[in-house]
């Protein structure tokens, strides 16, 4: 504390200078307000609605300052409101069918269960920091990224695009990447606000889910991804929840958005998500890509129902205060995009990094891995190899410098068929093994003979089958098998070499009726664009793995909460490939907040590999599990290296009974890298919305008083430590 006699004079000046200085600067709030107050009645529905910045449509005339992208909403000139220049999405800067002349391409990042496998929010925020300064480098100052939707149906088709059915480490780690995304003075969306759970007629589908079920869920990893990464936009999805579309869901935008979460920012559509008018109403900020509606609802219409009705006049200065507020938050006006090199080098370190945080070993018998000198001779077979590594589809997809490697046709009737193509990033893991394997010999098999690649295996020390599942936006997985004969090959691989390593490639859970005659299994997802060189340092061990599940390998799609999807397919690509208005429900109250893991929990099934399960080269102990109460929830524990070699562990902390109530909830977690012999002392601070149930009645948490019990696992089904705690009543906030 200063007393007057320590201060000197220069001091002072300076407190004064800086305490005017801070009156000086209005808050984004003020800005906003005053900037929305100055409007001309034109001038107020100009942010309110843009286009699809893509001249795809013959004569489509593209506004000067457009970037070819997703979307452009124009600025105000006069009033020094930039515009904004939208581009795909969480795993990088989207390609736009190549159209961006002299684009040199960007890092695809990892896929987003990559990216939730590492268990790291830092690495995390990493990713979001790369992927947001190649988008400013591209002249982007909107990133569609932010991809938080709990993986609530493993077959959905986007599930590359998400993080983990778990709500909390959605939330931890999509905020993250968020914060990073706007760290480049550009704005983020969180995407798709809510229940957006298969791509299956997600034009149409009514997701049906009670309040209760939802706040625990879904509803709670947006909350927490919006707390930890304050994105400018919230993106609203296409399908339906109990009933209304919910980008006209007053339920979702204004009650639990707006009044109980306090959001600041702003709402977008998804594109061509728009129903009518009435959704500014229902809490609907702005049109993306109007042109894609109906008709352009946010136009000349809203102008002109804002100057008959005060309520509309009051609704419309508030939307374009919410717009404004992003954009002055996140200084698009003081520091505008400018297109420059992008920084190459960092993209594809960062890539690397968390493709190798991000791969989890699954299975490891005898110890095959890591290989070692002894195997002289090695087969690789299958899943283009040795070309490169698999991405996902749709407006995710993004294309690295000179485009893909391959790209593979997939067909369909769809109006976006000629989209659909499987493309293989420019990264090659044959020729990171030869690399990787100091003189073995290395040979290849494309392994569409199934016969000569079971030859092949019979004959080499070790077989390593790569094996690829292409999943796209618009289309789901519908029986989580890998397709192509690849079960068969394997399988033969297998019987033909007991050394036999298979590779996943895929872009959610698989089924894998070899994997008992298989010696090691990695996952390595859509590994990036660095991610032939992660998936050989793993398999070498010049990495030790880390990875854990962010959701569950289902033993059988019999286990699922919904046996098969709702709705009915009528072409390979949506959107607008969806039968229109047949009506499909997605009923999410038979598993309700009970997603993954919980579920099994629920019905004491047993998952093929369970949530949170990761394989190391070493091994590490837990002890003294201790919890303490009180205004937060606080764990101790001690973690121990106990192998041969430095590794990182992830101790993962679960509520699993509440109040006599039998149940499981991921309370927590850290990531840890310690030494051989190594210990350290972890602490980890519960969220108590985790330890609370939702109270409908009271519109806020509640946790009974009583005893809870915790459990601390390397997964859910690994626990090995419990603690009990009593808790007295409380009662929370939304
Ligand atoms: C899409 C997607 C959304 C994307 C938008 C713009 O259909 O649902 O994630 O950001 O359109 O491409």
């Amino acid at each position: 504390m200063m007393n007057a006699h320590s201060v000197s004079f220069a001091t002072l000046a300076l407190l004064c200078s800086t305490s005017v200085l801070a009156q000086t600067a209005p808050s984004p709030e003020a800005r906003a307000a005053a900037t929305a107050a100055s409007m001309t009645e034109d001038e107020r529905v100009i942010l309110t609605n843009g286009i699809l910045a893509i001249p795809l449509i013959p004569g489509m005339k593209m506004p000067e300052d457009a970037v070819v992208g997703s979307g452009y909403v124009p600025g105000v000139p006069r009033l020094g409101v930039p515009s904004l220049k939208e581009t795909d999405a969480t795993l990088g800067v989207a390609w736009e069918f190549g159209l961006r002349k002299n684009d040199d391409g960007a890092t695809a990042l990892p896929a987003g269960p990559a990216i939730g496998s590492t268990w790291n929010p830092a690495l995390a925020r990493k990713g979001g920091e790369v992927i947001g300064a190649e988008a400013r480098a591209k002249g982007f100052n909107v990133m569609l990224a932010g991809g938080v939707n709990i993986i609530r149906d493993p077959r959905n088709g986007r599930s590359f695009e998400y993080i983990s059915e778990d709500p909390l480490l959605s939330g931890l780690i999509a905020g993250e990447a968020v914060a990073g995304v706007q760290s480049n003075h550009i704005i983020s969306t969180v995407k798709h606000f809510a229940f957006n759970g298969q791509e299956t007629q997600r034009s149409f589908v009514n997701s049906l889910i009670s309040e209760k079920n939802g706040r625990e869920s879904d509803l709670l990893a947006f909350e927490i991804a919006i707390e930890r990464g304050n994105p400018g936009a919230v993106m609203c999805a296409y399908n339906r929840v109990n009933g209304p579309y919910a980008c006209d869901s007053d339920w979702l935008l204004n009650k639990v958005l707006k009044r109980d979460w306090r959001y600041k920012g702003f709402v977008m559509s998804d594109w061509g998500a728009v129903p009518g008018l009435h959704a500014a109403s229902n809490g609907l900020d702005q049109q993306s890509a109007a042109m894609l509606d109906k008709a352009n609802f946010f136009g000349k219409p809203l102008k002109d129902a804002a100057a008959k009705d005060p309520a509309m006049a009051a609704r419309l200065k508030d939307m374009n205060q919410r717009i404004l507020y992003a954009i002055y938050a996140n200084g698009l006006d003081t520091n505008p995009s400018v297109k420059g090199p992008r920084n190459k080098a960092a993209g594809l370190a960062t890539a690397e990094a968390i493709a190798k945080e991000g791969i989890v070993l699954l299975r490891n018998e005898h110890d095959v891995l890591p290989l070692t000198a002894n195997a002289r001779s090695i087969v690789v077979i299958g899943g283009y190899a040795d070309t490169g590594v698999l991405s996902g589809g749709g407006s995710s997809q993004v294309q690295g410098e000179g485009g893909p490697v391959a790209a593979i046709p997939v067909g369909g009737d769809g109006p976006m068929a000629f989209l659909a193509q499987e493309q293989y990033h420019r990264s090659n893991p044959l020729r990171a093994i030869t690399t990787q394997a100091r003189g073995a010999k290395v040979s290849f098999q494309r392994g569409n003979n199934v016969g000569e690649a079971a030859d092949a295996a019979r004959k080499a020390d070790v077989a390593i089958v790569f094996a690829t599942e292409w999943r796209t936006e618009g289309t789901d997985s519908f029986d989580l098998a890998l397709p192509n004969g690849q079960d068969q090959l394997i399988a033969a691989v297998a019987e033909a070499n007991p050394n036999t390593i298979v590779v996943l490639e895929t872009g959610g859970p698989v089924l894998m009726p070899w994997l008992n005659k298989t010696a090691a299994v990695l996952e390595a997802w859509y590994p990036g664009a660095r991610g032939g060189e992660a998936i050989a340092s793993i398999l070498f061990g010049q990495t030790n793995p880390s990875g854990h599940l962010p959701l569950t390998f289902p033993a059988s799609l019999d286990d699922l909460p919904r046996r098969t999807i709702e709705g009915e397919r009528t072409n390979t690509l949506a959107p607008g490939g969806d039968k229109p208005n047949v009506e499909v429900n997605a009923d999410y109250n038979i598993d309700g907040s009970d997603v993954g893991y919980r579920w099994n929990a629920r019905k004491g099934k047993t998952a093929l590999f369970p949530f949170g399960h990761g394989l190391t080269y070493t091994s590490f102990a837990y002890d003294d599990l201790r919890i303490t109460g009180g205004k937060r929830v606080t764990a101790t524990f001690t973690v121990r290296n106990t192998g041969a070699r430095e590794g990182a562990d992830v101790p993962q902390l679960y509520l699993v009974s509440a109040v006599g109530r039998k149940l499981q909830k991921l309370a927590g977690f850290d990531k840890v890298s310690l030494k051989p012999g190594e210990a350290r002392k972890v602490t980890i601070t519960v969220d108590p919305r985790i330890i609370a149930e939702w109270d409908t009645d009271a519109n806020g948490w509640r946790i009974g008083a009583g005893s809870y019990e915790f459990a601390l696992g390397a997964s859910a089904s690994t626990l090995k430590q419990a603690a009990r705690v009593r808790l007295s009543a409380q009662r929370l906030k939304p």
